[in-house]
């Protein structure tokens, strides 16, 4: 019983949180989705409607959340239960979300770790043979070899806790991963390229403009409700909000800490590095292969961009690596975030220690995984979608969690915070220690009225309703 006379574990101070906090917002969701939903949303307008929404819907959504960690300094699954007596199935269902995206994230980290030791291995001219991708994760073993070491990788981090390990790893490989996305941004606004069969000449800063100026031309307003969408659905998922994460994380950070002062700090990073991704995706992609190219969808980060790459010479085989490296840090530590939100829920609930509670809860999910990755081969099957997509047992994992229960969680949320136990549960958190709470107004009819609303609607398209 070790555990509960010892006090919570909590980040350092407000560098450590804002950094684990960004660590687990930026990922795939940053690097791959938004720059393809960018491109095909025109651009620009994607751009303006998304920063609208982080600053309300967003925003009010982080806060809501952070603050439920802190207040009750408890993990997903028991906080709720601390909030109001008759609301511990919420937290259960937060449990579940982190516990679901877990495994296929490891397999999707493993994925990424393959490309990043094709490049290592000077083999960036393999990664553009047709087939490369699809051969790769069909195979049998290797899927299997590399998501063990991209869990392997996670697992090590949670087992050495909120400061050693989660504060620590996010504090160097943030700054390294900042670093590495301006410089392929910069560098991508120079590329020239002329396409030997056409031979017409694209530069980068032609895409760059492309990404930047809003693109008006046959705008309707079905078009601009899909636009909102898009951007609306990006943002819940970007700023890890609905997988009990960011509860977790709340739970960590001290008293003393400014809460609106970091959630700014979070947002401001996670959708910053978005816009950087752009900039170093889209005018690259674009100069090699025009506006088509730029459409690839999800096949963008595994398939388009290594031809962009080659394309580049022995340059680009550099390029490619530390892109990879880079996609490998951000993946990481959203992983991380995740394998905290369910160890943290079992250290709380049963009061285990940390180190027995890691692992349980990363044997558990390695079983899943093996599944994930058998998906592609031996246990493999197609399953429509009410969407109108096929899938394979990942994509079904992805559907259960992002399309179903995250929204659930979400709108639950609101009126949990919202209604039940009114919005100055929240607000009291907020300004713990006299500070100030500028969009107060604005949070508590975002919180009552409009986001559960939004999130509603996120619900009806993810189950293919609209
Ligand atoms: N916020 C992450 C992103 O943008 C998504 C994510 C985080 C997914 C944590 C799983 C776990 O990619």
């Amino acid at each position: 019983m070790e555990n509960e006379i010892k006090p919570r574990n909590s980040f350092t101070g407000s560098i450590g949180f804002v950094l684990a906090a960004a660590g687990s917002a930026v990922g795939l969701g940053n690097i791959w989705r938004f720059p393809y939903l960018a491109a095909k949303d025109g651009g620009g307008l994607f751009l303006v409607v998304y920063l609208v929404l982080a600053l309300t819907f967003g925003f009010t959504l982080l806060i809501t959340e952070i603050s439920i960690g802190r207040k009750t300094q408890e993990s997903p699954l028991t906080a709720y239960k601390v909030i109001n007596k008759n609301w511990g199935f919420l937290g259960v269902f937060s449990f579940v979300v982190p516990f679901i995206i877990y495994p296929y994230y490891c397999v999707i980290g493993g994925w990424v770790i393959k490309y990043m030791a094709t490049y290592l291995a000077f083999q960036g001219q393999a990664a553009v043979q047709d087939g490369f991708f699809t051969g790769f994760i069909t195979a049998q073993w290797q899927p299997i070899f590399f998501t063990v070491l991209f869990a392997l990788m996670c697992f090590v981090i949670v087992y050495k806790g909120v400061e050693q390990g989660i504060e620590k790893y996010s504090k160097v490989l943030m700054p390294i991963l900042v670093i590495i996305v301006l410089f392929i941004s910069i560098y991508a606004l120079f590329i020239k390229y002329t396409d030997p069969e056409t031979g017409i000449t694209r530069t980068g800063l032609q895409g760059a403009a492309i990404y930047f100026i809003p693109d008006f031309k046959g705008l309707t307003i079905k078009k601009f409700l899909t636009v909102c969408l898009d951007a609306m659905g990006q943002l819940f998922y970007s700023l890890s909000i609905a997988m009990g994460i960011m509860v977790a994380y709340g739970s960590y950070m001290k008293k003393d800490v400014n809460l609106g002062k970091s959630v700014n700090q979070i947002e401001i990073f996670d959708t910053g590095i978005a816009m950087l991704a752009g900039l170093m995706i889209i005018p690259a992609v674009f100069a090699f292969s025009g506006r088509e190219g730029m459409s690839a969808g999800p096949g963008l980060m595994f398939v388009t961009l290594p031809k962009v790459f080659a394309s580049l010479g022995k340059f680009g085989e550099f390029l490619g690596l530390i892109f990879f490296v880079m996609v490998l840090f951000a993946a990481l530590t959203s992983a991380v975030s995740l394998l905290e939100a369910i160890t943290s829920s079992m250290m709380d609930k049963f009061k285990w220690e940390r180190k027995k509670a890691t692992l349980v809860m990363a044997g558990a999910s390695a079983v899943v995984s093996l599944l994930v990755c058998l998906g592609y081969n031996v246990l493999y099957f197609e399953l429509l979608f009410p969407t109108g997509s096929t899938g394979q047992i990942l994509d079904i994992l992805d559907y259960a969690s992002n399309n179903v229960l995250m929204p659930i969680v979400g709108i639950l949320t609101c009126i949990l915070i919202g209604w039940v136990a009114k919005p100055q549960t929240v607000i009291d958190e907020i300004t713990l220690n006299g500070e100030k709470f500028g969009r107060k107004t604005l949070y508590i009819i975002m919180l009552k009225f409009v986001a559960p609303i939004l999130l509603f609607v996120i619900l009806l398209t993810g189950i293919g309703v609209i």
